[in-house]
């Protein structure tokens, strides 16, 4: 039976840290918890599956548990990571990352067992995020063909060798950015002539849809019939996480089977408004609606 099921996945999680103007906020972080708390945001429920390690891990679902956003656990040794991110007070970031928990063996084992029990009657998976040391690069293209054969989705948000070897499993949808894209394509998409090239290239490979995000310059999506192009207005804000605002959206479109033209303005849409925002994914329904009157989408 089909479901409405959505369930993101996140391997390496993290605190987010922020430290602005001597005051310290810490808010739990991962690509697959951005998403979900975005979609929350436009009213829908999914599952954040999450790899957690230690107290940090504990206090990390404690938080997203007081969100309203009660997460799936595997649990594992060592302790969660803790991403630190100072805001100056010229405006200067720096950003600190720790690598988070080593994965064994018998921990990709452990987990892709797990996952096959989490997935059941799930409609969408999005996998978001890179992969944690220990986990081999063709890890995601094993989980995305778990999701394929129990009848799900399957959307992928990562980066280098996961998004090479993922690809591989035909994932539904991709989401690279622009240096993800690059990278993987060996080309600059510098050209509207060189993006849709681009696209037509993911596509060949399988993936029935490309949604493709260009940091200000709004975003491209495909599904190999139209090539459309969204744009918002630009916002000087903090963009971490507009990506998995923008992914969110995009599902939400794809959720109330709009049009694809709508589909992309409301990806646009969160993702400018989640600029607006200094914790990734934490957009408004309002702010977005409001976001949304703004964007133009054109064909190209
Ligand atoms: N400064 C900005 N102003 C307006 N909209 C933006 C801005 N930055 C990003 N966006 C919107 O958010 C979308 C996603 O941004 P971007 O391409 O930077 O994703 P990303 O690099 O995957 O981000 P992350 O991985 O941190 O979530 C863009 O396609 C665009 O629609
Ligand atoms: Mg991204």
């Amino acid at each position: 039976m089909k479901t409405n099921r959505i369930l993101t996945v996140t391997l390496n999680p993290a605190l987010d840290r922020i430290v602005r103007s001597g005051k310290t906020t810490i808010f739990p972080g991962g690509k697959g918890v951005n998403v979900s708390r975005a979609l929350k945001a436009l009213g829908l429920v999914s599952m954040p599956l999450i790899a957690i390690a230690g107290t940090s891990g504990r206090r990390l679902s404690g938080q997203l548990r007081d969100e309203g956003l009660p997460p799936v656990l595997f649990i594992l040794r060592g302790k969660t990571r803790t991403n630190t991110t100072t805001i100056h007070r010229n405006g200067m970031v720096t950003r600190i990352f720790e690598s988070g928990p080593v994965w064994a063996r018998e921990d990709v084992m452990r987990f892709k067992k797990f996952f096959a029990s989490q997935i059941l009657g799930a409609r969408i998976v999005i996998f978001s995020g890179s992969l944690p040391v220990g986990v081999p690069s063709s890890f995601y293209r094993s989980l995305i063909g778990v999701a394929k054969r129990a009848g799900a989705q399957t959307f992928l948000d990562t980066s280098a060798d996961a998004l090479g070897e993922g690809i591989k499993a035909k994932p539904f949808l991709i989401k690279p950015n622009q240096e993800e894209a690059e990278a993987f394509l060996k080309c600059r998409l510098s050209s509207q002539r060189l993006v849709k090239k681009g696209l037509r290239s993911f596509l060949k490979r399988g993936m029935k849809m490309v949604l493709l995000t260009l940091g200000e310059a709004g975003l491209v999506i495909t599904q190999g019939e139209e090539f459309l192009w969204a744009r918002g207005p630009k916002v000087k804000g903090h963009t971490v996480g507009c990506g998995d605002a923008a992914l969110a959206g995009c599902v939400a479109g794809m959720m109330a089977q709009d049009r694809l033209e709508d589909q992309i303005r409301l990806a646009a849409a969160c993702g400018a408004e989640a600029a607006r925002s200094i914790k990734p994914g934490a957009i408004s329904k309002k702010g977005v609606q409001r976001m949304a009157g703004r964007v133009r989408v054109k064909q190209f």
